[in-house]
């Protein structure tokens, strides 16, 4: 028996269900209800003086602790609400012509299958010239003098694509660009290291593999830009001296500059509880397990005759494996019926993202039930089934 699987009890879902919808809502651990309580004791006994005990520099030393499973120095990385806002601070450092060269430097370079909520925000804005291309490779030659911000994901979240992140962060350098690395799908399941990969900036959430529940979204600076980069998106908690309520803006040195107003405390007492398991296990063991999974799902999958819509190499595949069946909204119904979690998306398939803690005969009851599904045709009761979450 792997030894990862001693972590089955750490969370509770696992025991009434089929979870393999890692990728999207990971189980939650036992101990970020304790957080959660232990939040609201403080909450109730210490009152005001909680800002004092910690909460007022949880923004930074709960981005301290994400650093670590990152590979990114101390000091480097903020909490924010969610990937969007992460991305709104970004841009808004660019927003005086001054830092767009004039006015010229007003393009963004966007890979189509990012995240769908990134480029709705950068599309909004009426300055900006989005210039959305195919794939990685593309991304590098539409790359010019002209391109200000790269937006791109490191695992797409349609398919599970790992990208080529090197050569775009290369070419947007020699360009004058920025890049925005997206690691949402990465973060927990595939090791990096965002000092090594010298992007930019980087952002993402909590919900998926690092398993630490909504509302503790993130930001990464390098440390060299976090020093002279001017958000104008910002807010007290960004100031040099937030206490002494000056009128004038001050940033604040470093990362701190990259902060807006009272953090979402709750959310980031959860969100640590599920980085603590994923230090402790160590995200190189959950991708080693997470390529064995990923592979005998592969394997049954294959030898069931059904299509897989995800990469099959190692060096490409994140931690979800997706599957094409006749009818995806009506299989994925039926699934759940049947206690499998997971999900689909549109012209993608049904994604199947175990974690570590999810066990080989999971996969196999999971392959065999849907097997059954495809060819008994239960799905078609559920004709017309609608996308949800
Ligand atoms: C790659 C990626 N980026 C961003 C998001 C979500 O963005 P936000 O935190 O703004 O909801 C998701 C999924 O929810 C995602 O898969």
């Amino acid at each position: 028996m792997d030894e990862l699987l001693a972590y089955r009890d750490r969370f509770p879902i696992l025991a009434d269900c089929t979870y393999l919808i890692n990728h999207s809502l990971a189980a939650m651990p036992a101990a970020a209800e304790a957080r959660l309580l232990e939040y609201a004791r403080m909450w109730r006994e210490r009152g005001v003086r909680s800002w004092g005990e910690g909460w007022w520099e949880m923004p930074v030393t709960i981005g301290d602790q994400l650093a670590r499973i990152m590979g990114a120095a101390p000091g480097t990385i903020v909490m924010h609400q969610n990937v969007t806002v992460a991305e709104e601070i970004v841009l808004s450092c660019f927003r005086t012509a001054a830092l767009r060269d004039g006015g010229t430097r007003n393009r963004v370079v966007y890979e189509e299958a990012n995240f769908p909520s990134v480029r709705y925000l950068y599309q909004a804005q009426p300055d900006l010239e989005v210039v959305a291309v195919e794939d990685d490779r593309a991304i590098v030659d539409a790359i010019d003098e002209r391109t200000l911000l790269v937006p791109i994901s490191h695992v797409l979240f349609k398919n599970a694509e790992i990208q080529d992140v090197e050569p775009i962060v290369r070419r947007a350098h020699e360009m004058g660009a920025y890049v925005v690395l997206d690691c949402y799908q990465s973060a927990g399941v595939v090791p990096f290291d965002l000092t090594a990969l010298n992007v930019d900036f980087a952002v993402g959430g909590s919900v998926k593999w690092l398993c630490g529940g909504p509302g503790a979204g993130w930001l990464y600076v390098r440390p060299d830009l976090a020093e002279r980069l001017e958000p104008t998106f910002v807010g007290w908690q960004g100031h040099a001296r937030p206490f002494a309520f000056e009128p004038e803006l001050e940033y604040a040195p470093g990362v701190r500059r990259f902060l807006t107003g009272t953090p979402n405390v709750p959310a980031l007492y959860a969100a640590s509880a599920g980085y603590d398991v994923i230090e402790e296990v160590g995200v190189v063991r959950i991708r080693e397990r997470s390529l064995r999974l990923t592979q005998l799902l592969i394997d049954l999958l294959e030898d069931a005759g059904l299509e897989i819509s995800s990469p099959r190499e190692p060096a490409r595949r994140g931690g979800t494996v997706l599957v094409r069946t006749p009818d995806d909204p009506a299989v994925h119904r039926e699934l759940g019926e049947r206690g499998i979690v997971c999900d689909f998306r549109p012209d993608a398939g049904i994604r199947l993202g175990p974690h570590f803690y999810n066990s080989e005969d999971e996969l196999r009851q999971t392959v065999a039930q849907l097997v059954d599904i495809v060819e008994s045709g239960a799905f078609a009761r559920h004709a017309g089934a609608a996308a949800r979450f």
